[in-house]
C-alpha cells in the first residue's frame, strides 16, 4: 500500500492483576505479527523480565535494557536485539528496572519517557508491543503514556469485572492527563475453559460491557512450558492450539487495526519525519511539572497540557468500539 512506510501502532498488554496472562499474550502476539511479516519490536517493561527470556533472549547477554532507555543512557533503537524471528526485536527488562521508579521520582515529565522513546522508533515498526507488569505504578503509566491502544488479557474468573473498573479508571485518568488519544482496543480471554460454566457467565459479562476480541485464547500446555524454552509458542509447537490461537488473535487485531491504515498513511505523509517529530518533543518542556504517576496514592499532579504533536495515532474507525460500551 504504501511500501517502506511502518504503521507504528504502539500496543500496550495491560492488567493490573498478575498471572491473567499478559506476558504470554505480549510475548505470542508480537510472534505471531512478526510471522506475519509485520516488522515488530517487543518491549519487556516489567522488572520480572518474563517477555525477555520468554523471547528468547538470554539474560546474561543483555547490554542494555529498557531501564537505561528510562534513565536516559541508551535508545530504544541502541537496546533492541535481535531474536529468532526475523521480524522481531526485543528491548529487555532485568531487576534493575525495580529502581527506576525511584530513580526517575524528580524527574517532571517522568511518565512520557518511553513514549518519547518510542517516537524516535516509530517509523521503523508497524508494531510495538509493550508488556506492563502487574501494577499501575510508573512503568505501567509509561506504556499507556506511550500507547495508541491497550489491549487486556483478562481470565474468566470470579471478580474479574472488578479488577477490569479499576484499569478502566486509570486508562481514563491518563487519557485526561497525558494521553488524550489512547484508546482500549479489546479485551483478550485468557486460559479461557469452555468446559466451565463460570467462564461463559464472565464472558457474556465482560462483552455486555467492553469490546472483546473473538479469538479466545485456550488453556493450553504448550503456552506455559514455551517460556522455558526461550520460545514463542509458534518456535516451539506451530501446531499447538495455543500457537494456533495467538496467530488468530494477531490477524483479527491487524485486520482491525489496519482496516483504516490507508488513513494511517496519509497521516504519516503529512505529519513528515517522525523522528523530527520526536526530537522537538526531547527540547525542554513548555509546561515543567507535567506528568506524576497515576496512582492511587499519590496526588494527582498532571497538568491537562494537550500534546502540541499532530496526530500521533492511526486508525480512527475502530476507536469507539475500543472504548467501554455506555
Ligand atoms: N493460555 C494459557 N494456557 C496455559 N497456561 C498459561 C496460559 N496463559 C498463561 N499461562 C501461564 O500462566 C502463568 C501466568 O501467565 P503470564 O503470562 O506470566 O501472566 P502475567 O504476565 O499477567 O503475570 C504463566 O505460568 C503462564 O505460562
Ligand atoms: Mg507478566
Amino acid at each position: 500500500m504504501y511500501p517502506g512506510h511502518a504503521l507504528g501502532i504502539t500496543l500496550a498488554v495491560a492488567n493490573q492483576k498478575g498471572g491473567v496472562g499478559k506476558t504470554t499474550t505480549s510475548v505470542n502476539l508480537a510472534a505471531s505479527l512478526a510471522a506475519a511479516e509485520r516488522r515488530t519490536l517487543l518491549i519487556d517493561c516489567d522488572p520480572q523480565g518474563n517477555a525477555t527470556s520468554g523471547s528468547g533472549v538470554d539474560r546474561r547477554t543483555i547490554e542494555r535494557s529498557i531501564y537505561d532507555v528510562l534513565l536516559g543512557h541508551a535508545t530504544l533503537a541502541e537496546a533492541a536485539v535481535p531474536t529468532a524471528l526475523g521480524n522481531l526485536k526485543v528491548v529487555a527488562a532485568t531487576q534493575d528496572l525495580v529502581a527506576a521508579e525511584l530513580e526517575l521520582i524528580d524527574q517532571p515529565e517522568r511518565a512520557a519517557i518511553l513514549r518519547k522513546a518510542i517516537a524516535l522508533v516509530r517509523a521503523q515498526y508497524d508494531f510495538i508491543v509493550l508488556d506492563c507488569p502487574p501494577s499501575l505504578g510508573l512503568l505501567t503509566v509509561n506504556a499507556l503514556t506511550a500507547a495508541d491502544r491497550v489491549v487486556v488479557p483478562l481470565q474468566c474468573e470470579y471478580f474479574a469485572l472488578e479488577g477490569l473498573t479499576h484499569l478502566m479508571a486509570t486508562i481514563d485518568r491518563i487519557r485526561g492527563a497525558l494521553n488524550p488519544t489512547l484508546s482500549v482496543e479489546g479485551i483478550v480471554l485468557t486460559m479461557f475453559d469452555g468446559r466451565n460454566s463460570l467462564t461463559h457467565q464472565v464472558a457474556d459479562e465482560v462483552r455486555g460491557h467492553f469490546h472483546v476480541f473473538d479469538t479466545v485464547i485456550p488453556r493450553n500446555v504448550r503456552l506455559s512450558e514455551a517460556p522455558s524454552h526461550g520460545k514463542p509458542a509458534l518456535l516451539y509447537d506451530a501446531q499447538s492450539r495455543g500457537s494456533l490461537a495467538y496467530l488468530s488473535l494477531a490477524r483479527e487485531l491487524v485486520d482491525r487495526l489496519e482496516r483504516s491504515s490507508g488513513q494511517t498513511a496519509v497521516e504519516m505523509v503529512e505529519r513528515g519525519s517522525t523522528e523530527a517529530e520526536a526530537k522537538s518533543e526531547l527540547e525542554p518542556a513548555a509546561t515543567p511539572g507535567e506528568a506524576s504517576t497515576v496512582d492511587e496514592t499519590a496526588p494527582q499532579r498532571a497538568s491537562k497540557r494537550v500534546p502540541t504533536e499532530g496526530p500521533r495515532r492511526p486508525a480512527k474507525a475502530a476507536k469507539s468500539k475500543g472504548q467501554p460500551k455506555s
